[in-house]
């Protein structure tokens, strides 16, 4: 009964001239919920991070999370909606991350969608959160439309690929083990910066240099890459020196990490754009945040005559608006609307 009437809603919404999507996020450790007019006008956009309580542990504790979740969200909602100026009445679809992410974390804001879609009678949009990523760069760049080369980088991706339109993506390469942004994160623990470490290793880069080679990209020939030998390296050269009784070099090990991490990453995303004969590229995703690979991918672009488009600093980690975004986006173009048994999902294909 409830998706009979979601599908014809969802139809009549296509002719509507103004949609209120509101975006649920709740994949790892931000308890996030949006209000985004025509999936590129961000009404509001709350952000509730747990920072604070996970670094304690150094990194994120998935059952930690879900509690604080389970907590967070109707506050988020409420303030979500009034700094929008709307009222529950207002929101036409309901969009929510189902994957991927930590399963604990994703099942919190999964029921919360699902309760809340099901109480207004409206329809519920599934969501991949990956893609969500990407649909920061369309809420940045009103005029921004695909086809284009997307580059996805983030704690637990890291990809290239075309993205044809709104919803069809084809993967280029990939990573064949960790994430770039996962990487950062286990040498900052190692080195002492502690959680998150991506803003910390960015930030203690700048007063160090490009001087331990740490390993060359065996990949070079290709669109995949490998981050694990890199990490291993930069951990067994801590290792080393604390044997040795020797001071940790952290700036100049920043330096070398971000340098010998994106600079592969820079020219094979630079590569698939002439490959693939587009002079657009967009970068998501978590580490889309990091200075050296904003300033260095941009003046690659430049040199190549590829544009390159990175999302504002708060839109480039976890936010409902993107999820709203993404939403508003499946439901134009058919896809991902969702009856009330969704279920969450840790790893789903880009
Ligand atoms: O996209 P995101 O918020 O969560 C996932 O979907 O994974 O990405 C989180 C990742 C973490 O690994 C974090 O360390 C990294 O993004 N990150 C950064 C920066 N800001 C966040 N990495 C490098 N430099 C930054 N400025
Ligand atoms: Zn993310």
């Amino acid at each position: 009964m409830y998706f009979d009437i979601a599908k014809k809603k969802a139809e009549l919404l296509k002719q509507k001239k103004d949609v209120l999507i509101l975006g649920i996020e709740s994949s790892c450790d931000e308890t996030s919920i949006a209000v985004v007019k025509n999936g590129r006008e961000v009404l509001s956009n709350v952000i509730a991070t747990q920072i604070e309580i996970h670094t304690r542990f150094g990194g994120v504790v998935p059952e930690v999370a879900s509690r604080n979740h389970i907590m967070a969200f109707l506050n988020v909602l409420d303030k979500s909606l009034s700094d929008a100026n709307v009222s529950l009445s207002d929101i036409d679809a309901i969009a929510v991350t189902y994957g991927a992410g930590l399963i604990g974390a994703l099942m919190v804001g999964v029921s919360f969608a699902k309760s809340l879609a099901y109480a207004l009678n409206i329809p519920l949009i599934k969501v991949n959160h990956i893609r969500g990523h990407m649909c920061a760069n369309f809420i940045c760049y009103k005029n921004l439309t695909p086809p284009f080369i997307g580059l996805i980088v983030s704690g637990g991706h890291t990809a290239i690929v075309e993205v044809k339109d709104y919803v069809n993506y084809d993967l280029i390469g990939s990573t064949l083990d960790d994430a770039i942004g996962e990487s950062l994160d286990k040498v900052a623990r190692v080195i002492g910066l502690g959680y998150p470490g991506g803003p910390k290793v960015d930030k203690r880069a700048k007063e160090g240099k490009y001087s331990i080679k740490f390993v060359k990209d065996s990949l070079s020939k290709t669109f995949d890459s490998s981050f694990s030998g890199l990490k291993t390296a930069c951990i067994n050269y801590v290792h080393n020196l604390e044997q040795k009784g020797k001071d940790i070099p952290v700036a100049d090990i920043c330096a070398s990490l971000e340098h010998e991490a994106f600079t592969p990453l820079i020219e094979k995303a630079v590569r698939a754009c002439k490959v693939k004969g587009y002079k657009t590229l967009c970068v998501a995703g978590g580490v889309s945040a990091n200075s050296f690979l904003r300033e260095n991918l941009t003046k690659k672009g430049e040199e190549n005559g590829i544009k390159v488009y990175f999302p504002e600093m708060k839109l480039c980690t976890d936010n409902g608006a993107m999820i709203a975004s993404m939403g508003y986006f499946n439901l134009m173009n058919n896809v991902g609307l969702t009856d009330i048994n969704l279920d969450a999902v840790s790893n789903i294909p880009l």
